[in-house]
């Protein structure tokens, strides 16, 4: 579990880079080096107003250690994070973080395909920089509802170099995707994908080339989807001694909270990774959008704010 206490970042920048997307340059109050990061990290922010943590992927430039830069999407049927930054932070204002953390590793492999879809690019950034850097052959399918909604275009074809490996899909223009025509079937291919729920299902159902790896892709709300109903089980908090009920309406966390042990959440939809728990005993039923095939399988770790069991009893690393 990521205990990070969280620390003070100032805004020193802030701009409209595409229709409702506002980039955000983050740096240390106090002026010292911020947290080293990867590919596919994302930090944690306290909204000012609210207080709520909200999950922001890092798409600035990993080796500048005085900056963290993120872009925000205002999402009209969001949860009201995405207008609180957008309406009320300004620069020079301060807000807490936590992380970095990363639950969306830039694998290593001989070639790569991103696929973003709207806002999904943040994390895709850095991860073309890298490819780019390592100069590993890398192709990029950025898809969005209109072109005037995609951000960081200009900086893509910078990082392209001309080389064309980037292509923008404006489904306001060309209608639908044909997505199954960029599924690699080359196995040293791995494919990272990031965007809205449709189209990671879209490339998941890609399934692994013959010897080749499955697609890896970042959700930015959970996996609704269980694989049990919702039942009652026993959830033991082993180091605390603790045992109790999980009803079918409540979830892990909060269970174990109602009986004293303490679980830090975040997102408590299972995409940041903050209440990540060792699973001593019992088969979790996975629920969250971070774990992977082979991680899910192994059962040795879980997330208890959206994830439950399988069998009548689950013991907790708690
Ligand atoms: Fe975010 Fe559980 S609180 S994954």
């Amino acid at each position: 579990m990521n205990t990070a206490v969280p620390a003070t970042l100032t805004v020193t920048s802030k701009r409209v880079v595409a229709e409702d997307v506002v980039e955000f340059v983050l740096g240390s109050a106090d002026g010292r080096r911020l947290p080293d990061w990867a590919p596919g990290a994302h930090i944690d922010l306290a909204l000012p107003r609210s207080g709520t943590m909200r999950q922001y992927s890092l798409c600035g430039d990993r080796w500048r250690a005085d900056a963290y830069t993120i872009m925000v999407q205002r999402e009209p049927d969001g949860r009201g994070g995405s207008a609180e930054l957008h309406d009320v932070v300004e620069v020079g204002d301060t807000l807490e973080f936590g992380g970095p953390r990363n639950h969306f590793r830039m694998a290593p492999a001989e070639e790569y395909l991103f696929v973003a879809g709207g806002i999904g690019i943040t994390p895709l950034i850095p991860m073309v920089d890298q490819a780019r850097r390592l100069d590993l052959p890398w192709r990029l399918l950025y898809l969005g509802r209109s072109a005037a909604r995609l951000a960081a275009r200009a900086q893509l074809e910078r990082l392209d170099g001309g080389r064309r490996r980037v292509t923008v899909h404006d489904a306001g223009r060309a209608g639908r995707a044909r997505l199954a025509d960029w599924r690699p079937a080359d196995p040293r291919v791995r494919v990272f994908a990031c965007g809205p729920a449709r189209l990671l299902d879209a490339v998941e159902s890609w399934g692994a080339a013959p010897g080749g790896l499955p697609p890896r892709v970042e959700r930015f709300t959970a996996d609704a989807q269980g694989g049990a109903a919702a039942t009652a089980f026993e959830v033991v908090a082993a180091r605390s001694g603790v045992s109790t009920v999980v009803d079918p309406v409540e979830s892990v966390a909060d269970a174990l909270r109602r009986s004293g042990v303490d679980v830090i959440t975040s997102c408590a939809q299972g995409v940041c990774g903050t209440c990540e728990t060792g699973v001593l005993a019992g088969e979790p039923d996975h629920r969250d959008s971070l774990l992977d095939d082979d991680e899910r399988r192994s059962g040795t770790c879980m997330f208890p704010c959206v994830s439950r069991s399988r069998g009548p009893r689950l013991v907790l690393d708690l």
